[in-house]
């Protein structure tokens, strides 16, 4: 007889025993997430003969360090053979678990011909959507085989996948509900209904892992803490604006919070429109008002993005944004209201033909925009955002969000450090308002900005140099 070691927590069958089509086990560090997702495509393609399980991780290393040896360790060698050359586990029935990287966003083409019944993800926030997306159109069972797709992820908060993830599972109801979505494919370009769970993982719930590692998790900082030990959302290690409130009940009196209810804004008030341009990945268009203190309020934004697909572009021409632009704002223009117009410096490259700026300005009788130049330098204009976003001893801010930008509202707080320049916001992450708010911030610093100069040379009265 053959016994299988794996008696699982309740989170854990409850991730096992599910009735919707995609699953987040999320939260906590060491909440025997992936241990989980191991067991899950096991069992599955146990149950089902000739079945195909794919456990897709960003990278190999990874799959290696965790998804692999925990298989290892997990899988009896009388029903699963592993073939080290191939990642892939053959089952005595004829299933087989593989288990696959997707680096970088193309590699989801190396998969265009495979066909999954079970496709699971381990730390699904350090994938895109599309990659998601995409590996879930592989998604396909013969009605022979008898079984149901789906798909299972794993993961902690953080990473440059935070924002979609949490959205799409954390933020869609109450904790372990089943939710009902309407997602998009992107290979069909149709929408269809599909139901989705978030299950939380506490550390504190794994009776398998020592007391020693929950006590070395409750000494870390708050955040990474918060994160870490109760897989809070909210703050994550590795945030870059951990600053940022979004505080309803303070929306109507704008203290300690960045957003606040919309107003009509006085007509005097300087006004300014920042522009971050993206073809394939999305633009961003920020309208912005000053008080006569100097405090900026982000009163309108237009972030093209396709609907339910984070970080993907509208891929509209620089003339069709020029006129989107123009449209929204008509309230000025009507008003005859002066609006300073700022954008990536980027846009009026003219080393390929008419730059992007070129075609988005004015060409009479056709209106048009005339932007000038932003300041694109990064850690400066990063450096701006936080001071404009730190509140003084009262609880105000430099720079307030009117509730109605929900896309800043969505992409801001949830942008990570990058890993290779730990100073820096992730440059792979959906940065496209940051970076229009940046433009923003660079053209009203509220602290000097100084430009490197060069030292000059010492006064050396005997000319010996
Ligand atoms: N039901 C179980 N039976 C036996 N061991 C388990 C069980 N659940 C988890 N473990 C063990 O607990 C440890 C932590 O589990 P696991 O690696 O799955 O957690 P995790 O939530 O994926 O952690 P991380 O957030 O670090 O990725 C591992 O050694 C794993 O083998
Ligand atoms: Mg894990």
């Amino acid at each position: 007889m053959i016994t299988i070691q794996y008696q699982p927590t309740p989170k854990q069958e409850a991730f096992h025993s599910t009735p919707a089509n995609e699953v987040l086990y999320g939260g906590a560090a060491g909440g025997g997430k992936t241990k989980a997702l191991i067991m899950d495509a096991f069992f599955r393609c146990l149950t089902y003969p000739h079945t195909t399980a794919v456990v897709f991780r960003r990278t190999y290393q990874e799959l290696e360090d965790t998804d692999i040896k925990e298989a290892k360790s997990s899988y009896p060698k009388a029903l699963a053979k592993y073939n080290a050359g191939r990642h892939e586990f053959q089952l005595v029935n004829g299933s087989s678990i593989l288990f696959r990287h997707c680096e970088n966003e193309a590699d989801r083409f190396n998969y265009s011909g495979i066909e999954i019944q079970f496709l699971y993800f381990d730390e699904l926030t350090s994938f895109e959507q599309v990659i998601y997306d995409f590996l879930k159109t592989r998604l396909r069972a013969k009605k022979s085989l008898g079984v149901t797709p789906i798909v299972r992820s794993a993961s902690n908060p953080g990473n440059i996948g935070h924002g979609w993830v949490k959205k799409m599972f954390v933020d869609a109801g109450p904790y372990m509900s089943i939710q009902t979505q309407e997602v998009y494919s992107e290979a069909l370009h149709k929408t269809k209904k599909i139901r989705t769970q978030y299950i939380p993982a506490l550390a504190t719930e794994n009776p398998f892992i020592t007391e020693d590692y929950i006590f070395e998790l409750e000494q870390k900082p708050e955040a990474l803490r918060r994160a870490l030990l109760s897989g809070d959302w909210d703050s994550f290690e590795g945030q870059v604006f951990t600053e940022f409130v979004n505080d309803p009940k303070h929306y109507e009196d704008r203290l300690w919070t960045h957003v606040i209810a919309p107003f009509d804004i006085p007509m005097d008030w300087p006004r300014y429109m920042s522009f971050d341009h993206g073809y394939t990945k999305p633009f961003s268009v920020g309208w912005w008002a000053i008080d006569p203190q100097g405090r900026a309020y982000r009163y309108r934004e237009w972030y093209g993005c396709k609907p339910r697909q984070a970080n993907t572009g509208l891929m509209y021409t620089p003339v069709q944004i020029a006129e989107g632009i123009l449209e929204r704002q008509k309230y000025e223009m009507d008003n005859n209201i002066y609006v300073d117009a700022i954008a990536d410096p980027a846009i009026f490259d003219k080393s390929r033909g008419d730059s992007v700026a070129d075609q988005m300005s004015p060409h009479p009788p056709k209106p048009g925009i005339l932007f000038r130049k932003g300041d694109h330098v990064r850690l400066p204009g990063l450096m701006q955002v936080h001071e404009r976003m730190r509140f003084d001893p009262d609880g105000r801010p430099m720079m307030y969000v009117f509730n109605t930008c929900q896309d800043f509202i969505r992409t801001v707080p949830t942008l990570p450090y990058s890993q290779t320049k730990p100073e820096d916001v992730d440059t792979d992450a959906e940065d496209h308002i940051f970076d229009d708010t940046r433009y923003f911030c660079m053209s009203r610093p509220l602290t000097p900005i100084r430009k490197p100069k060069r030292e000059p040379k010492p006064y050396d009265p005997f000319g010996r140099d």
